[in-house]
């Protein structure tokens, strides 16, 4: 667990970092994003001390590695950086052994090492070979295993891929969420791409001129975008919000409606009281059954006792889920006063008036209705 509190960094009068607070979980691959000069390299190298705050505390798995050695703390946190940075007159498995040599592994356990690291991307067949020999998406699989060599529990990446065509970062890409998920690392992981960071990350702490503006899972921060700069950043990753185009969102839900076994008295009044000249009816368990009209009732009412023998299945129906657009023509077209929409069980759920086709129509030309 990688812990930030109250982490602050100036560069003579100007604050770089301004009061950083965070917990990285052991095992999550962080992505930290944000615009040019907002802080993640400098937020990133505090970590395996190649920065220092000037105030503040980092801890990993809580002990403050301020008072910790440099050298040991580095051995437990690998380090890929954009530019390669290979020993152009070591062979791939010397490069690979770098870290392991300087914990005095022996050769037997190096060879092991430098075998298991290869498969993990498919190059066993390139151990012998020299930088040069590679190209540039190669040698920064090599740099990644260089990192990952001595099985460090947290690998710090600064824009690894940037220098990347977009084919070789993508396998790499995959590559790397791979190896953190069969070796359970916890990456940090510094990108300006959002759609590397939605790919990779757990979890992404977006940075804006050295302060945290939200860190949240991919989907939480899609859905819910703290503020414009990060909302600009997800730019055509954000997920479309469709204007609403169902029955359900333009009905109006305080209905009237009236049991089949009532009486037709009592349903006169009902509608005298709504002012309303028709009532939907239901049955016994709430279903919709039909509608009845006081033109019925006037001319029929007096020689029944329930409504039921008036009640009419003429009023046009539709589905939540359904397209308002064919109830809206329909409306128009017929000069019909509504549609009753039904929830899947067949209860009321509203009706489409005329009404609600002007406030579609409003809200299309401006906007959401109030
Ligand atoms: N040694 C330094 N002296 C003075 N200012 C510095 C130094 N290093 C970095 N800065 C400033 O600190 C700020 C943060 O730099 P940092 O490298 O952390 O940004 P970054 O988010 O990694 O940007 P980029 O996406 O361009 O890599 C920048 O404004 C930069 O100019
Ligand atoms: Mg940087």
């Amino acid at each position: 667990m990688i812990q930030f509190q109250h982490v602050s960094k100036s560069y003579g009068k100007t604050p770089i970092l301004k009061d950083l607070n965070f917990t990285i979980p052991d095992g999550q691959f962080v992505i930290l994003i944000g615009p040019s000069g907002c802080g993640k390299t400098t937020t990133m190298k505090m970590i395996n001390r190649l920065l220092e705050p000037d105030s503040g505390t980092i801890l990993i798995d809580g002990q403050d590695i301020h008072n910790q050695d440099k050298v040991e703390l580095r051995r437990h946190i690998g380090y890929v950086i954009q530019q390669i940075g290979l020993f152009p007159n070591m062979t791939v498995a010397q490069n690979i052994c770098v870290v392991p040599k300087l914990l005095k592994y022996d050769k037997s356990r190096c060879d092991q090492i430098v075998q298991e690291m290869l498969q993990l991307v498919g190059m066993e067949q390139y151990a012998d070979k020299y930088p040069s020999e590679l190209s540039g998406g190669q040698q920064q699989r090599i740099g990644v295993l260089r990192a990952l060599a001595a099985s460090p529990p947290i690998v710090l990446m600064d824009e690894p891929f940037s220098a990347l065509d977009p084919m070789t970062r993508e396998s790499l890409q995959d590559e790397v969420k791979s190896i953190q998920q069969k070796l359970n690392k916890t990456i940090v992981f510094v990108s300006h791409d959002m759609g590397e960071a939605l790919k990779l990350a757990d979890v992404i702490i977006f940075m804006e001129s050295g302060q945290v503006v939200q860190m949240a899972s991919p989907e939480e921060m899609l859905e819910h975008p703290a503020n414009d700069l990060v909302r600009n950043f997800l730019g055509k990753h954000a997920p479309d919000v469709p204007a609403p185009s169902t029955v359900e969102h333009f009905m109006r839900t305080n209905v009237v409606s009236v049991r089949k076994d009532r009486g037709v008295l009592e349903c006169a009044e009902r509608m005298a009281r709504s002012s309303v000249d028709s009532l939907l009816v239901t049955d016994e368990h709430e279903r919709y059954v039909g509608t009845i009209s006081i033109g019925d009732i006037r001319h029929w009412g007096r020689e029944l006792t329930s409504i039921e023998p008036l009640v009419r299945q003429s009023a046009r129906t539709a589905r939540v889920g359904d397209e308002a657009k064919e109830s809206f023509d329909y409306l128009l077209d017929s000069g019909a006063n509504y549609v009753v929409v039904l929830n899947a069980d067949d209860t009321i759920a509203g009706i489409v008036t005329k009404t609600s086709v002007a406030r579609s129509v409003a809200e299309n030309l401006w906007g959401e209705a109030k």
